[in-house]
């Protein structure tokens, strides 16, 4: 049986794994030590873990800045993918979202996941004319 579960300190291996596994060339800002931690600092109730027998089999994080909600990091295991554990964390995500305040939820993809997009469009995202950008800030 799935169930998805607020994130606590004792799933970080199975989250470490699961994101080496989903997402293998990921940057080095992406780390889960740090990610993770960060994440912790604020909204914590917005990392989400799917569980199977205790066991990590996915997970989400979100947050929400007052204006917007944002969803990243969706992976489940490839073992687990096609049961609809990824809907489940999404629409775990968006209802906490929705809790906070949230009208509208963004995310992004990168260009060389685009498969990735029907997953989306599936629950009901819609693709926006935008041209992402972003600034690593060094402190
Ligand atoms: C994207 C991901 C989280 C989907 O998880 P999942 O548990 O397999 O997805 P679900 O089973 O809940 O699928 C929900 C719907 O999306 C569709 N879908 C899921 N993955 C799909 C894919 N790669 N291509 C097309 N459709 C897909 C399913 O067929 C299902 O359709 P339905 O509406 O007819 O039921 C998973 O493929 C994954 O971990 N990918 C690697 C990490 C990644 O790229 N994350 C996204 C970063 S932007």
């Amino acid at each position: 049986m799935t169930w998805i579960s607020t994130y606590q300190t004792e799933h970080f291996p199975g989250v470490k794994a699961l994101w080496s596994e989903a997402f293998p060339n990921d940057a080095p800002w992406n780390a889960a030590a740090t990610s993770i931690a960060e994440k912790l600092r604020f909204q914590p109730d917005l990392m989400l873990v799917a569980l199977e027998d205790n066991h990590v089999i996915g997970s989400v994080m979100a947050g929400y800045e007052g204006h917007r909600g944002w969803i990243s990091r969706i992976a489940v295991l490839k073992s687990h993918r096609n049961r609809g554990v990824g809907r489940e964390l999404l629409v775990e995500a968006e209802h906490r979202l929705a809790a906070l305040g949230c009208i509208k939820v963004n995310l992004q993809v990168v260009e060389s996941n685009s498969q990735t997009v029907q997953f989306y469009e599936n629950s009901g995202y819609k693709i926006e004319p935008r041209i992402s950008m972003s600034k690593l800030l060094s402190l």
